[in-house]
């Protein structure tokens, strides 16, 4: 869980979005965090203290004089602990407050006491956001060192459409996970595919397979996550663009071909999850087969090019991961492909244990033999793969010089 043994004072102030904090506060529990909630009072008009409560599993704050807190300093005794904190719903009023170092309420007086990272996920209407006087107030907070997760663009609860939207809670809490994380992949480039190819026969049919992509796209976050500038080029999956990730979405193999060698001179990483088709139809029809006489008709495959063989055997290649999906002899099937493509890792799974589900199993296997990781979601596998990665990417810097 990629919030493990982190403890997040979650601010809630007064704005529509207000309601968004109870499904974040149960995604950050989801993540294992502990979470303390403290909310303005104007945001105990939009959303209960009783619900955050509920869901955080502790008692809820919003006054300076608060009798709960022994000592008399609820800002000093809840701003103790805690790993950052995450003010959601952040309205004009509170960014003004903050830039003007005011404390006249619980949550801008935690804000001024905290010595832990400042989180803001701001909610305004367009043009409040727009306004000189809040862009004067973000330069500054900005300037203070706080972190902005958004606002985003879109329809908002007055009607109007512009900036000032908040982030989607998964967004902010991928946000927040990112901002938490350890940046081992600082400065580099990762590049990846994810998801199955579809290779056309006619216009309606195809050769695919049941790749579900969230390997890839776990991979893709988790990285992103670590730091790194992250390029996802995707066969066709229903999956949403995890946050910070640029996605490109191709469908044929020789489509993602073409999207990974644009941009893989440039990559420092290159994994290789996608469950590219090894054949296509040589010709794919411009009309839809019919059924001739019930004779089927004859469709002749050609082979696809292998996307991580070409990567590999680039003159400077990124460092290459690659993936190795097995219905049996694991080890040795996943170790021969390793040698064949010419790569420094692979990440060997059964079918029977990963493939299109939510969980996995797999084991690693480089240079100095095989790795088992420990079964488990695959958002979690993901984050483990991605530390080992960076840390033989460490070791093959060191050993370059
Ligand atoms: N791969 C690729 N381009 C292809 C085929 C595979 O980039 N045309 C990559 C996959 O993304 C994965 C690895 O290579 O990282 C899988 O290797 P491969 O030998 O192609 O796997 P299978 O198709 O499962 O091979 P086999 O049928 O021999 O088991």
């Amino acid at each position: 869980m990629e919030l493990q043994d982190k403890t997040i004072l979650l601010g809630v102030c007064g704005g529509v979005a207000a309601y968004k904090a109870a499904a974040l506060l149960r995604d950050m529990r989801r993540a294992g965090a502990r979470v303390r909630v403290v909310m303005t009072e104007a945001a105990t008009r939009f959303i209960t203290p009783l619900t955050l409560q509920a869901l955080s599993g502790e008692a809820v704050y919003t006054g300076l004089w608060d009798e709960r807190i022994a000592n008399g300093m609820p800002h000093i005794e809840l701003s103790r602990g805690i790993d950052a904190v995450l003010v959601v719903a952040a309205t004009a009023d509170f960014l003004a407050r903050m830039a003007t170092g005011r404390a006249e309420d619980l949550l801008s007086t935690i804000a001024l006491a905290r010595k832990t990272p400042l989180f803001v996920a701001p909610a305004m209407n367009r043009q409040m956001w727009e306004h000189p006087a809040t862009r004067r107030n973000v330069a500054t907070l900005l300037g203070d060192g706080v972190c902005f997760f958004g606002p985003a663009s879109g329809v908002q609860a007055c009607g109007d459409e512009g900036e000032g939207r908040m982030l989607e809670p998964e967004e902010i809490l991928e946000a927040l996970i990112a901002a938490l994380t350890p940046r081992r992949l600082a400065g580099k480039k990762v590049l990846l595919t994810a998801g199955p190819t579809f290779e056309a026969i006619d216009p309606v049919r195809g050769l695919t397979n049941l790749s579900s992509g969230r390997m890839g796209y776990a991979l893709a976050r988790a990285a992103m996550q670590a730091g790194a500038e992250v390029s996802l080029v995707s066969g066709p999956v229903e999956l949403a663009a995890p946050y910070g990730v640029r996605v490109s979405r191709v469908r044929s193999a020789l489509e993602m071909r073409e999207a990974v060698l644009q941009e893989a001179t440039t990559a420092d990483l290159f994994i290789a999850v996608a469950a590219v088709a090894d054949y296509r139809a040589e010709e794919v029809a411009t009309q839809k087969h019919k059924k001739e006489n019930g004779r089927p008709p004859e469709i002749r495959l050609i082979a696809n090019p292998d996307i991580l063989a070409e990567v590999a055997a680039l003159p400077r290649p990124p460092f290459c991961v690659g993936f190795a999906a097995e219905s049996e002899n694991l080890e040795t099937f996943a170790e021969e492909k390793r040698k064949r493509k010419k790569i420094p890792l692979i990440v060997g799974n059964l079918i029977q244990e990963g493939f299109g589900g939510k969980t996995n199993r797999v084991i690693l296997f480089d240079e100095e033999g095989s790795h088992p990781l420990p079964p488990g979601e695959k958002q979690a596998i993901a984050h483990k793969l991605i530390e080992h990665i960076a840390h033989l990417l460490e070791k093959t810097y060191a050993r370059a010089g």
